[in-house]
């Protein structure tokens, strides 16, 4: 029987919430001061659980076990989106820490849980660029060429501001883990809407991510007659009609896709755009479905440069790696969920994005979610019952005393 601690649990994340607090949730996003300062108070955490801390060149934070036996390693991350929840990411990593406190501390468990909080999880720098570097898949040149989406900065005088430059990166020692566990809010309707306690993840979604941008003629929005015009507005505004249109018939029953950002330049209500620039993303488990769909977006895109006299580039910044869940590690949850949830979890995809997708490929991974409320996340009224966060942890730690038993 796992014996956590729900008060430290709930202590542990409204102290994190603190920091960085907008509104009824936190504004963290990554290398800001108060990320800083959640890397740090993690670190302070990890001794209480018997781990080193130390935070890398990429600004992971690492507790490591000098235990004998199989090691378990868990985590999440602690910056946030711009202005958005306090639960996505930190509950992952707080519960993986009392995961730490409770089993490394259990003379009748074998081995131990080590911790690990991944940074730029949510996309400031770049995606998934902690958990990356972690598993070998960042250069120092793709760190050189990272900038902060918001405000332009480069990684390199972030990592400076921060104290982190010339830090060596650590990667994962080959061998050492039984695989990852990372816990996650939902973030959408599906538990919450059957009434159920836990979802056991199998699959998580690949993201792939466009930029498109049309090049028409910029012009005085008094004198130029309608027939003239070469409007890179306008042609977006129909590439975004047509998608919503077209993409149906060709896309998964999961797929999903999303226009995050319009930019008209020069943006003045008194010139007709000279160019206009989108950020989309297409999100599916299944590569081919969205191979697909990005031969249709070019498509179309073409056809309506064609139509609105303009020029179109579309650019693919980023591919998707969907990823497979573990099967021991789904039964493990599964089996967790049954004798601490009273059996009410259902094997579920995962929509949203998780550093697990990226540990996936050199270890065995596994996911568990915790119910939204009202499905509602990236946005501070993101929020979990207090009784389901403690539910959820109950089965995260008896989840992990599994995998590390047997
Ligand atoms: C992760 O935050 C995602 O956008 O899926
Ligand atoms: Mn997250
Ligand atoms: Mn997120």
């Amino acid at each position: 029987m796992p014996n956590i601690s729900g008060e430290r649990l709930l202590r542990d994340l409204y102290e994190l919430r603190k920091i960085g607090e907008y509104k009824t949730g936190v504004h963290r996003p990554t290398f800001s001061e108060p990320h800083l300062r959640a890397l740090e108070w993690l670190a302070q955490k990890l001794p209480q659980a018997s781990l080193a801390a130390e935070i890398d060149g990429i600004g992971n934070v690492l507790g490591t076990s000098a235990e004998a036996g199989p090691k378990l390693l868990a985590g999440s991350h602690l910056e946030s989106q711009n202005f958005a929840g306090w639960l996505d990411g930190p509950l992952g990593v707080v519960y993986a820490l009392e995961a730490a406190r409770v089993i490394n501390s259990d003379p009748n468990i074998q081995g131990a849980v080590e911790v690990a909080a991944w940074c730029d999880e949510e996309g400031h720098f770049g995606h998934f660029l902690g958990s990356r570097s972690y598993v070998g898949d960042v250069t120092d040149q793709d760190i050189d060429a990272a900038r902060d989406r918001t405000d332009n900065r480069t990684m390199r005088a972030a990592l400076q501001a921060a104290g982190l430059a010339g830090r060596p990166r650590v990667t994962a020692e080959r061998g050492r883990h039984v695989g990852y566990l990372e816990a996650h809010i939902e973030q959408g309707r599906t538990l919450e809407g059957s009434r159920l306690a836990i979802g056991v993840v199998t699959s998580i979604v690949g993201i792939w991510q466009y930029q498109i941008t049309f090049t028409g003629e910029q012009n005085h929005a008094g004198t130029t007659r309608m027939k003239d015009r070469r409007d890179a507005g306008l042609a977006l505004a129909r590439l975004c009609v047509a998608i919503d249109d077209r993409f149906p018939a060709r896309s998964g029953p999961r797929t999903v896709w999303t226009t995050g950002r319009i930019a008209l330049d020069p943006g003045a209500p008194s010139i007709i755009p000279g160019r206009g620039e989108m950020l989309f993303q297409v999100r599916d488990d299944d590569p081919e479905i969205v191979e697909r769909l990005e031969a249709l977006l070019r498509e179309i895109a073409t056809e309506i440069a064609v139509a609105s006299r303009c020029g179109v580039d579309v650019k693919r910044l980023r591919t998707g790696s969907p990823a497979m869940m573990d099967d021991r590690f789904q039964r493990a949850v599964e089996e967790a969920a049954s004798d601490f949830a009273e059996g009410r979890s259902v094997r579920m995809p995962s929509g949203a994005g998780h550093d697990a997708q990226v540990l996936a490929t050199i270890m065995p991974a596994g996911m568990l979610f915790v119910p939204s409320i009202g499905g509602i996340s990236h946005h501070w009224d993101e929020n979990t019952d207090d009784a389901d966060i403690i539910k959820g942890a109950e089965v995260f730690v008896e989840t992990c005393r599994r995998l590390l038993s047997n």
